[in-house]
């Protein structure tokens, strides 16, 4: 390796090698250092191809592209594997509690007790909201989904916190990133409440974090509200097992955002955004509504073939991950409290027959074997959600609730990050030369009756 090479190859726990990319128009070499993180794939380290020879690389969806170190989570997704700073999720989920969950994404190490006293402290002490934001909760139409409002209130906490914010400033940034983990709870049920037409409800500091949740969604301010400790527990775990997952599409969004220097409330609403999509967060609620379209067992075998059906759109909703080539972990303790969540509800929910039976079928299946397509945490976290009393428009909120604390983590720790650069992503142009303009009356005409479609892809 050459010692240009080596001064450039500067990611830590480097295990380094170099690769030989030859051109084979011009026949030039050049040689790329290699790297590997504390685990994982090797990588080529290509910050410097475009400097020293003009080449761009192609990457859409970022399948085989690090855009940035983390100490934060490690995925093996072939092996199923989930670690949140060295710790595996199925340990958290059974071991840990939300609380100490997003101090250890936060600091890097589980909390003494006297850390994780003053963290859960501190998260309890910011948990109301201003009183002029409920203000302007209150503009929306009722009938506004949930996730809608979760962008635009979350947005608008930019606007309550921002003249004074210094985010170069270390008190400041955690206050922010202590703030929003506070406050989704808070702004979830809001958002629910609002919808149903009953009055916001207060936080209680007494209670758990999850418990406070469960309360806040589900209490009647005209009756007592128990808290049931299993249900507690299942919010808690659902809320662990969403905390992080490296660099999906929402906390990609959130670092997007966040590489310009912008508002972290602001940042955090894009990542809201970006989980919406049932492509990624949305899919817990997508699960429900194609339970409810195949309807039964007798239907599986032809949803399963429409799912197969390269011109057929439907996508068995739960299946499938970008990284995950196997069981993703977090489906399995998923499913565990799917089962005791309808056991202490006693709910017989066919919804749940249906989705074991959809799965077992669909893990029998030779498509689904070969694109190593297993069900992911949204096949399960649905049918709980749904048990519980949650409309499925909610389903998505509880999950942005989750992972609040991972996509503020990797905001702390891109902004601590020095080689960190703005996000400026390149492109591979396909479109017209260079040419000249052409002044309207001599462009010729067209049909006025061919509408907009044909410009959208549409048929003419
Ligand atoms: N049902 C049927 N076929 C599927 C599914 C599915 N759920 N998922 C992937 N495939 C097929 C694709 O059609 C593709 O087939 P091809 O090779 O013939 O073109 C192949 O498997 C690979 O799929 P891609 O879409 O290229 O894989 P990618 O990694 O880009 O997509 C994704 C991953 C978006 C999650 C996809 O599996 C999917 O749409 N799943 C359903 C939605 C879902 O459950 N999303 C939640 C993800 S987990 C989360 O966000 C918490």
């Amino acid at each position: 390796m050459s010692k240009e090479n080596k001064e450039e190859n500067n990611v830590k726990n480097i295990d380094t090698d170099t690769f030989t990319i030859t051109d084979n128009k011009t026949g030039e070499t050049i040689v790329m250092p290699g790297t590997t993180g504390a685990m994982g794939n090797r990588l080529i380290d290509i910050r410097s191809l475009f400097g020293k020879t003009g080449l761009l690389t192609y990457d859409p969806g970022f399948t085989s592209t690090a855009a940035c170190k983390s100490d934060i989570t490690y995925i093996d997704g072939n092996q199923g594997i989930l670690l949140h700073r060295g710790y595996s999720i199925d340990e958290l989920a059974n071991q840990s509690d939300y609380m100490e969950t997003c101090y250890l994404l936060l600091y890097g190490d589980l909390p003494t007790p006297e850390q994780k006293e003053a963290f859960d402290n501190d998260i309890k002490h910011h948990t109301m909201l201003h009183e002029q934001l409920t203000k302007f909760l209150s503009g929306f139409m009722r009938s506004a989904h949930p996730m809608a409002i979760m962008v635009g209130v979350v947005g608008a906490l930019s606007a309550f916190y921002h003249d004074k914010m210094d985010i170069t400033d270390n008190d400041e940034r955690r206050l922010a990133a202590h703030r929003i983990i506070a406050k989704m709870p808070t702004i979830g049920a809001y958002a629910f409440k609002y919808s149903l037409g009953l009055p916001f409800p207060m936080p209680q500091n007494s209670l758990s974090y999850s418990e406070n949740l469960l309360k806040m969604m589900f209490a009647n301010p005209a009756e007592d509200y128990e808290i049931n400790p299993v249900l507690a527990k299942a919010i808690d775990r659902l809320l662990i097992l969403h905390a992080d997952h490296e660099q999906n599409a929402s906390t990609s969004t959130v670092r997007l955002a966040g590489s310009s220097g912008a508002n972290p409330y602001a940042c955090v609403a894009s990542g809201i955004a970006s989980l919406w999509g049932p492509a990624h967060g949305g899919a817990n609620e997508a699960v429900l509504k194609m339970l409810e379209e195949i309807g039964s067992a007798k239907n599986i075998q032809k949803y399963i073939k429409k799912a197969q059906d390269p011109d057929d759109k439907f996508r068995l909703m739960g299946f499938g991950h970008r990284v995950y080539k196997s069981y993703d972990p977090r489906a399995a303790v998923m499913r565990e409290s799917c089962h005791d969540v309808l056991r202490v509800l006693g709910v017989n929910d066919p919804k749940l027959e249906l989705a074991m039976e959809l799965e077992r079928i669909a893990l029998e299946d030779p498509y689904f074997i070969e694109k190593k397509l297993y069900p992911n945490v949204d096949f399960y976290s649905g049918i709980i959600m749904s048990a519980m009393g949650f409309p499925t428009s909610m389903f998505t909120v509880m999950f942005a609730i989750g992972r609040t604390v991972g996509w503020i983590s990797h905001w702390k720790e891109m902004l601590n990050d020095n080689e960190q650069k703005i996000g400026r992503p390149r492109q591979l142009y396909l479109g017209e030369q260079q040419r000249s303009y052409i002044p309207i009356e001599r462009r010729g005409h067209t049909d006025r009756r061919t509408g907009w479609s044909w410009l959208w892809g549409g048929k003419k």
